[in-house]
């Protein structure tokens, strides 16, 4: 939810940097211009809660008028900032403040080119929110949406062919309608990259982790979590036959219905019925169920632990003006996400969340989230943000793994058996299950994006590409044959929200 992370230092054409009036820029200049910026996000951030939480047409419009206002001063500023001379500024913080002035990313489009690309954002969030199946064992309920229907099917049910037919109608629902879409995205984001000096969009997203390296380590990366991930995927190949049967080969790949979760990202569903050790596992999520903890009550939780650590409390806004479970009086994304309003004051949580093992980790992950805008609100706007993306996830990363250690839950008193070996491969067993799966599919979805918007696959191959990527690096495969009339990567959130995929 940040308007810029990006602080690189751009090459300005030289005949901007060289100043008219040669003045220096100094804090004045930027102290006004942050004033101005700094309302400017506070309403962009209100009417975007307004949509996200609401999603009528009504709220779309008011969000897309203020996001153009935004825009529009962005580049201003831009303009304005240029005009300065900039090459002998010997302070830091006033020479990486303009830098971040001077990166304009899609605002560089014109103001219809700007709006439609939100608008097709938006749509395809909307659709991907609110696309309704019909029910496996009752075709005439046809409600189901994916949080939480889809969810809870996909961690409850133990019936393949309950479990195939909810994969492809949700495919259905969602992917051809997004195709047209996406494709229009990659259109004008590529556009906009081209205007702003880039080959193409792929590069943008990279440029905050400040590396030219950056596609080379993550490769690395890839490759040494490869022998981990490879034994995961053969113990687990090996559990699901033991239930499934011959639907699942012992040389192929893994049908990607039968993970526990519609997108096959995170594995968690299956923990209970692949552990280790299951005479020796004592469930959270029954232990939160039959204390009658609520979200709220866990998240108070989550501040307290935050607050052992030497740790923000989280402000009054947070208590009383976050989401933390699906309101029914409408119709909202229900996709997590961390909201600082600029004002020092509003922070929220938005999700739809349970009292169970997952709401547990969410909850202490995104509070970390909001502790980061906590320490840095008293800078600058262009200057708060986290190094980059995956730093910023990190912390929320580190803090929820600490507080799922079983050490911690005896504490709490959530957990009461002996910590021993089996305890501990058990609850490691479950972690990988959360972590290790999602880092392969975040490696396909960022390899596909690349080479999508690179131009080396072209919309006629999206989706045969998307299921060679998954294969190799996954080792999954669709319950059924897929062609291009599908378009399976735009059920993932990661690929269609327009934001930066590597965390
Ligand atoms: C949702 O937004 C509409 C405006 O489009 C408003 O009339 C309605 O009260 C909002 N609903 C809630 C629950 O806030
Ligand atoms: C840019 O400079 C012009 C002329 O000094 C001024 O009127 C305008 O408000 C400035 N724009 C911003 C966004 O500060
Ligand atoms: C649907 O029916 C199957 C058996 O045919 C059963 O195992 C499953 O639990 C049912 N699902 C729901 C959500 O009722
Ligand atoms: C806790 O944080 C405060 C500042 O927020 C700091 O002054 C204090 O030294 C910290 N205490 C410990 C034990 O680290």
């Amino acid at each position: 939810m940040f308007i810029s992370r990006i602080f690189l230092l751009l090459l300005v054409p030289s005949c901007l940097r060289a100043s008219k009036s040669g003045q220096l820029l100094n804090y004045d200049v930027l102290y006004e211009l942050n004033m101005k910026l700094q309302g400017l996000v506070h309403q962009q951030k209100l009417a975007a809660w307004d949509y996200e939480t609401n999603l009528t047409d009504f709220n779309l419009e008011r969000k897309l008028n203020v996001d153009l206002k935004l825009a529009s001063f962005q580049k201003e500023a831009h303009l304005n900032i240029s005009r300065y001379q900039l090459n002998s500024i010997s302070d830091i913080n006033i020479q990486r403040e303009s830098q971040l002035y001077l990166q304009l990313e899609e605002e560089v489009l014109s103001p219809q080119k700007y709006r439609r690309l939100k608008q097709i954002i938006s749509e395809m969030i909307t659709i991907y929110s609110t696309a309704k199946i019909c029910h496996y064992n009752n075709p005439s309920k046809c409600d189901l949406v994916l949080q939480p229907d889809i969810e809870d099917i996909f961690s409850e049910s133990s019936s393949e062919a309950e479990l195939a037919y909810t994969w492809i109608q949700r495919r259905n629902a969602v992917g051809p309608k997004c195709r047209n879409l996406f494709q229009e995205y990659v259109q004008l984001t590529n556009e906009a990259a081209r205007m702003n000096g880039f080959a193409d969009a792929s590069e943008y997203y990279l440029l905050e982790y400040t590396d030219e390296c950056i596609k080379e380590k993550l490769k690395h990366y890839n490759r040494r979590l490869r022998p981990l991930y490879e034994q995961l995927h053969a113990y687990i190949r090996s559990k699901l036959r033991k239930k499934y049967g011959n639907c699942i080969s012992e040389t192929a790949p893994i049908p990607a219905h039968l993970l526990g979760d519609i997108s096959a990202q995170k594995w968690g569903g299956i923990g209970p019925i692949t552990l280790p050790y299951p005479e020796a596992f004592e469930d959270l999520s029954e232990n939160l169920k039959k204390q009658a903890y609520t979200i709220t009550d866990i998240a108070r939780l989550a501040e307290d632990f935050h607050r052992s650590l030497n740790l923000s409390k989280m402000p009054h806004s947070f208590w009383e003006k976050s989401i933390f479970t699906k309101s029914s009086d409408r119709t909202m994304t229900c996709h997590p996400s961390v909201w600082d309003f600029c004002d020092g004051q509003d922070f929220r949580l938005k999700a739809c969340l349970k009292a169970d093992r997952e709401g547990f980790e969410a909850v202490h992950h995104w509070m970390g989230h909001i502790q980061y805008f906590l320490q840095y609100q008293s800078l600058d706007v262009k200057m708060r943000s986290a190094a980059n993306d995956a730093l910023f996830d990190a912390v929320g990363g580190a803090l929820s793994i600490a507080a799922l250690s079983l050490k911690h839950l005896k504490r709490l008193g959530l957990f009461h058996g002996r910590i021993d070996r089996k305890a501990d491969i058990n609850n490691l067993y479950l972690l990988a299950l959360s972590k290790i799966p999602l880092f392969r599919s975040v490696y396909v979805a960022l390899s596909w994006k690349w080479k999508v918007l690179s131009g080396k696959v072209k919309p006629e191959n999206y989706n045969l590409q998307w299921w060679k990527l998954v294969e190799k690096y996954q080792g999954l495969k669709p319950p059924v044959p897929r062609s291009e009339k599908d378009f399976d990567p735009g059920t993932i959130y990661e690929i269609i929200c327009g934001d930066s995929i590597l965390k």
